[in-house]
Order: structure tokens, then sequence, then C-alpha cells
């Protein structure tokens, strides 16, 4: 667990609502789709490519109340044609409801996936097979409610949205996440193909980067809470990023209240985590990717 950010920490000051401080880019080449935020709008081709906007671990009222205010802006500067929020958090900072995942969908969502925490609010398990887009990792017993992989379309563009849990450092139910993404994908037709890798060790996600590059337009690495700046695009094109950090309170540890989290380490004394109650800031990526192929032309993170 990081170093929670302190009242003075510059890093964590710059990250007012509303002032973008975040913002590079990896690319595959130079082309139209990319560009700094500082710019005027987007520019890309909409005969020929579209963008994929992924908001990271929504964590707590803070992190549903950045969403609620953000995301049409956020929506209308980027002009997404799939947008999906990792709801993983979103209730009490541990899981997520049924009415909580209708909010997000409200709220501008296409899908929503989820990870190690899906299950924390039992009342989500008849939604996940209700029909609605939403995922939670796919590596997990039979017989479990919902699935890994759902197929959304818009634009004649169809987008399998995956989910898929780590091993390493995370709870040891889970399968071989290698394994069910090829199983996942091998008969799979849509070269549009989005991977929330849902991990804690940086080492599994850059792994599992390499094993869909060329077979996966992203893979995306969330659970850590904390925005990492590797992104890039593998060859194949395939957009990663190790982590993309959550949607949730500031001045506090990975969304957690700092003062419980402190005495904690500290003390060693169990207690009982509560979300911070601070504003929220908004983690995500932009992935600008080829219609006719799937292959992504670059990444870029943000954080609002
Ligand atoms: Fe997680
Ligand atoms: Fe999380």
């Amino acid at each position: 667990m990081p170093t929670p950010p302190g009242n003075t920490s510059p890093q964590w000051e710059a990250c007012d609502r509303n002032v973008e401080a975040l913002a590079f880019s990896r690319n595959a080449s130079q082309n139209s789709c990319l560009r700094h935020h500082e710019d005027p709008g987007d520019i890309l081709n909409p005969m020929s490519e579209y963008t994929i906007l992924f908001l990271g671990d929504v964590v707590g009222r803070p992190g549903r109340n950045a969403v609620k205010e953000n995301l049409t802006a956020l929506k209308l500067k980027h002009n997404p044609l799939f947008t999906i929020i990792n709801g993983e958090n979103s209730a009490g900072g541990v899981g997520i409801t049924s009415a909580i995942a209708e909010e997000f969908l409200a709220n501008g969502a296409d899908a929503i996936t989820l990870g190690n925490h899906a299950f924390n609010k039992r009342e989500i398990e008849g939604y996940l097979d209700s029909g609605k887009p939403i995922v939670r990792p796919h590596n997990m017993s039979p017989g479990v409610p919902g699935k890994g992989l759902i197929q959304i379309q818009k634009q004649g563009i169809q987008l399998a949205v995956m989910n898929l849990c780590g091993r390493v450092m995370m709870d040891p139910m889970y399968g071989d996440p290698f394994s069910t993404f090829d199983a996942l994908t091998e008969n799979l037709q849509t070269p549009h193909r989005f991977l929330d890798f849902h991990c804690e060790a940086t080492s599994e996600k850059i792994a599992m980067g390499y094993h869909c590059a060329g077979r996966a337009t992203a893979v995306v690495g969330t659970h850590t809470h904390v925005t990492t700046a590797d992104e890039t695009i593998l060859s194949g094109g395939t957009a990663y990023i190790t982590d993309v950090g959550m949607c949730g309170p500031i001045n506090s540890v990975l969304g957690m209240d700092r003062d419980v989290i402190l005495r904690r380490f500290r003390h060693g004394l169990p207690e009982k985590f509560e979300v911070a109650n601070e504003p929220g800031v908004i983690s995500g990526v932009k992935i600008c990717v080829e219609k006719d192929t799937g292959r992504a032309k670059s990444i870029e993170r943000f954080r609002v």
C-alpha cells in the first residue's frame, strides 16, 4: 500500500475538480486522433476511428458524485463511442448495487466492469444475470452469477467487454486469467475487444498485456487505485496501461479515510474502513481505435 498523500502534497493539490492535472499520451504513431487536452476538442476521423472512454474504480459516494458531475462534460469533450466504468467499489467502498449500476448507465456508461469486490453487496447477483451490460471477473467458479464477457454494439461496431481477475496477491479462488482470455476470445468474431484486467501485481498485468498483444484492442489494469505512467500501444495495436487509477476521494488512502488507515498501519488493530469524505477526482483513459481493424492507435490518460 503506498504512502498516503498528505494535506500539502502539491501533486494532489493540483487535482482540483474540473482541472485536468494530467494529460499524457503514448501513441503507435503520430496521427490526427492524438490530441493534448489543452487542445480545443478532439480531432478524429469519425469515418475510420472511434474512441473508448474508460473510468477506473469508482469509490463510494465521492466517486459516484464525481462521475455524475463530470461524465457529461467528459463525453462532450472526447466524444466516445463507448464509455465503460469500473464500479467494483462504488457502494460504500466495496461492491456495487443494482441501483448504482443503473445510475452509471443513466449517467452515460455503456458498460460496467467489476473486480474482486463484485459480490460484496450480494443484492447485485440477480442484476448480473438480468442482461444488463455489466461484467464480473470471468475466471470464477461455474455457477457464480453473471459472466465476464458481454458484447455491446453501436454504429456497426461490436465491442466485446471482458473482465478478468489476476491471481498474484489476490484471492486464490480465481482461475488462470491467461487461459481464460484465450478461451473467451478463441471464437470471438469481433476484433474490437476491451479487457479490464483487475489485478494487484504490476508484473501480472504487464504479462497479460503481452499475452493479449495483437488479440485485444485494449488491456487496461484496475484494482490498485493508483494510476501508472506506462500507457502504450503494444505490438499488434493493443492499448495497454498497468492501472488506470480510481474515481474517488482525494487526500485518502486508495479512497479510504486516511486517519483510519494510518491508525491501522501504526497500531495493527482492526478498524472498519470508511470511504474518505473528500471531493472526488476522476481517473481514466481515452483510447482511439481503428474501426476496420479494432487496433488501438493511441491511449491517453487523464485526471479531472
Ligand atoms: Fe479490486
Ligand atoms: Fe478497486
